[in-house]
């Protein structure tokens, strides 16, 4: 079976996948510039904490590669603006400006200790195509260690042969540089036969519930079930679920993480009913910056998006709110799992 990428990366392009059209079309977006992967961000070709990070890093690299073929000096200058117009496409996961920081990084020591780079600019973007590479590399790493964090604490806390799952939002494959944070949980978790059943909310409105996890799970044949956010509540009532396991896009120090709307109202429903809730992500998404939940920007995205289905509109004219993401507080967390270590 092919590997599922979000993205394909070469020295004069990005290609995107495009997930607004996914599981029905598979369409690629070609990008050549800053602007335009920071389009593809805020139009959610691409989205996922940890692949919009990796598409900044490649915008960041295109940015250079123009300004080099159509003679435009760089500067230090340049890669403030780059870095300010990628960190622009969504404010809420902050993996994005974790890897436009270290884009940066590189380019300003490269021009501190080649004044010349505008007669040979080549070594510059050979570092900084090397570094986005990097990024993406190591993500595939890092969700593979977590996942075996997460699946070493599951095992040994959780005495069941097999579980059965509830998670939101897309946190897969096409979210990441790898096989994935929550899902990449739930795949070791199947490789080694200890899934039941996993539920997948359905993660209104953008759905990347039943349109991307739903896919993701079906195409490697992880036993699971769509079911509509609000039913969630009533499956942990019945008794069909062991735990909870999401993914985050901003986690601050006292462990408050930023995830897919609807996440918080999860978080709280397991602590009713006792429930495990479980938050795996790379050290990328942790920002130590921010000290409380309260302090993370929080996405709105447009009512569209609410009111209509696949470009038919389903609402009277109406006033609407479109949180892309909410605060779960540390204290509805039963352990964090990074790549190297656990929170409990
Ligand atoms: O708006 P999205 O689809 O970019 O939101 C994605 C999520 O909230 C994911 O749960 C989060 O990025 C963790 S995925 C690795």
């Amino acid at each position: 079976m092919q590997k599922i990428t979000p993205l394909k990366a070469s020295r004069d392009r990005l290609l995107i996948l495009d997930q607004r059209k996914l599981p029905l079309e598979t369409i690629w977006v070609e990008a050549n510039t800053a602007a335009q992967v920071a389009h593809s961000i805020t139009e959610m070709h691409v989205r996922g904490a940890p692949a919009i990070g990796i598409a900044a890093a490649y915008g960041f690299y295109l940015e250079f590669w123009q300004a080099v073929q159509t003679g435009k000096k760089i500067t230090p200058a340049l890669a403030e603006k780059t870095k300010a117009l990628l960190d622009r496409a969504r404010p809420t996961a902050v993996n994005l400006m974790w890897a436009t920081a270290q884009m940066r990084e590189v380019t300003l020591a490269h021009l501190a200790a080649n004044p010349d780079v505008n007669k040979n600019p080549l070594p510059l973007l050979l570092a900084l195509y090397d570094k986005a590479s990097e990024i993406h590399a190591d993500d595939a790493e890092r969700c593979l260690k977590m996942s075996e964090q997460a699946v070493q604490y599951i095992r040994h806390h959780i005495k069941k042969d097999k579980y059965r799952i509830l998670t939101h939002c897309n946190t897969g494959a096409l979210a990441t540089g790898g096989i994935g944070t929550a899902l990449g949980v739930i795949r070791l978790l199947h490789r080694e036969s200890r899934v039941e059943h996993v539920f997948a909310n359905e993660t209104r409105p953008y759905l990347q519930g039943s349109r991307l996890t739903a896919w993701e799970l079906t195409r490697e044949k992880i036993p699971a079930t769509l079911i509509v956010d609000s039913m969630a509540g009533w499956m942990m009532k019945r008794g069909e679920i062991d735990f909870v396991v999401v993914g985050a896009d901003r986690i601050t120090r006292r462990g408050d993480v930023a995830n897919k709307i609807g996440t918080y109202a999860v978080s709280v429903l397991a602590k009713a009913h006792k429930l495990p809730f479980f938050v795996v992500a790379p050290r990328s998404t942790y920002d130590a910056s921010i000290g409380s939940g309260e302090d993370i920007p929080i996405e709105e995205r447009p009512a569209t998006e609410v009111t209509q289905v696949q470009g038919i509109t389903l609402a009277p004219k109406i006033n609407v709110r479109n949180y892309s993401f909410d605060v779960t507080p540390r204290e509805n967390i039963t352990a964090l799992f990074f790549e190297d270590g656990v929170l409990v």
